[in-house]
């Protein structure tokens, strides 16, 4: 493993699942995987194999399809959990158990009516457990954000000691303030004993919309797994978004940090989640939102017009967007008029331009979007034709 790796686990088809009302069959989840496989991620964690028959399946299935990622499933700490759990990813040519507790004092009160020696206890027999069936078993400490950092630095060294290879770090009511969580993982890779044999994950909740800035601040401080879902879907205001993560990482190449994504297919799988879950994403949603490379204002149409950079950070064939678009609306301005009539074909002289961008105001104060259709009664009703032959 490079230092500067950072591995992307996917939990789309687990904690992303979560969404009421989102549930995905066997049939959709396969597809997905496959895409995810292709996406370049490199855990899938594929469910929760205990919770129902369909998500057993639904592990089993996908193990037997996955090429390239790990496949993981979740289990709480018992033995019946672990043992479904790594019945279902018999198939699966890298397995994950992924089982844990929670650690904070909250959940050991009034979750598990017991006590942090008992918690540290269970979480070990879950790991050996766990590691009678496979190599790879990541442990979660459930609600570490709000986990005092001693009690949890002895919690971690205790399943390294037990086998663990992945200690997760779940800011499961989406908490912590970035700086927080980012010195959280900084502690313990100061003061777990044997934390160089393990790799330290963030999995960050958007409860406070601070999922992906606690996320990179995770892995800006020695982290090197981010668990993260397709389009930020997950319980409650979602989980941290995959997307936000690749591009940051990939945006800031001084960070030194790499994935293994391709990030042209990042439009392509969000489609297909969004589609799949029937949940639509927002249109102003970070890189894969329909506005996210759309430009309604004059100043900023001109300003892409000349030059994309000037308002544009990612080039948006880098994430699977054939290009960047000019939406004419009432506070658009003559560039992206002229810019838009070119595209369907009439080269505007500066005072046939002038004529159109009146009419084109009229028509613009009543509608919330100009169309090409639009355009083309604008030029019938002044007269003009086009003069570009458009393929
Ligand atoms: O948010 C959380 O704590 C989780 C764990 C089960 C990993 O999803
Ligand atoms: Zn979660």
């Amino acid at each position: 493993m490079s230092k500067n790796q950072v591995y992307i686990f996917d939990t789309t088809l687990r904690d992303g699942e979560q969404v009421p009302g989102c549930k995905l069959n066997t049939h959709q989840k396969l597809i997905i995987a496959e895409q995810l496989d292709f996406l370049g991620v490199d855990i899938i964690e594929a469910g929760f194999p205990i919770s129902s028959p369909g998500d057993f399946n639904s592990v089993v299935e996908i193990s037997k399809i996955v090429k390239n990622a790990t496949v993981c499933g979740l289990t709480r700490a018992n033995k019946k959990d672990i043992e479904v759990a790594a019945e279902s990813l018999k198939y699966a040519k890298k397995p994950r158990i992924h089982t844990g507790i929670g650690t904070s004092e909250s959940h050991i009160k009034f979750k598990f009516n017991s006590t942090p020696e008992k918690i540290i206890e269970r979480a070990i027999e879950a790991v050996k457990y766990a590691k009678t069936f496979v190599e790879d078993v990541e442990f979660y400490a459930e609600d570490a954000g709000r986990t005092d950092n001693e009690f949890l630095a002895r919690v971690c060294e205790a399943v390294i000691k037990a086998g663990a290879t992945v200690l997760n770090i779940p800011d499961t009511t989406g908490y912590c303030l970035p700086s927080e969580y980012g010195a959280k993982i900084k502690y313990l890779t100061e003061n777990v004993k044997g934390i160089e044999k393990a790799i330290l994950s963030c999995h960050c909740h958007n409860d406070l919309g601070l999922a992906t800035a606690n996320s990179i601040e995770g892995v800006i401080n020695g982290a090197r797994q981010i668990e993260c879902t397709i389009n930020g879907i997950g319980e409650r205001a979602g989980n941290t978004a995959l997307e936000e993560v690749v591009m940051i990482l990939k945006q800031h190449p001084y960070l030194n940090l790499q994935t293994n994504i391709n990030s042209k297919m990042i439009n392509s799988v969000s489609r297909l989640v969004s589609e799949s879950m029937g949940m639509p994403v927002q249109p102003n949603k970070a890189i894969v939102g329909a506005n996210a490379f759309a430009h309604s204002s004059g100043i900023h149409q001109d300003g892409v017009i000349k030059k994309r950079e000037t308002y544009e950070i990612i080039d948006p064939k880098e994430v699977g967007v054939d290009h960047s678009s000019i939406v004419l609306t009432a506070r658009s301005g003559r560039a992206a008029l002229a810019y838009r009539a070119k595209n369907i074909g009439y080269e505007l002289t500066k005072l046939e331009l002038d004529e159109a961008y009146d009419a084109f105001l009229s028509c613009a104060d009543c509608k919330k979007e100009v169309t090409d259709e639009d355009i083309h009664q604008i030029m019938e009703s002044i007269h003009i034709d086009r003069k570009i032959i458009v393929a």
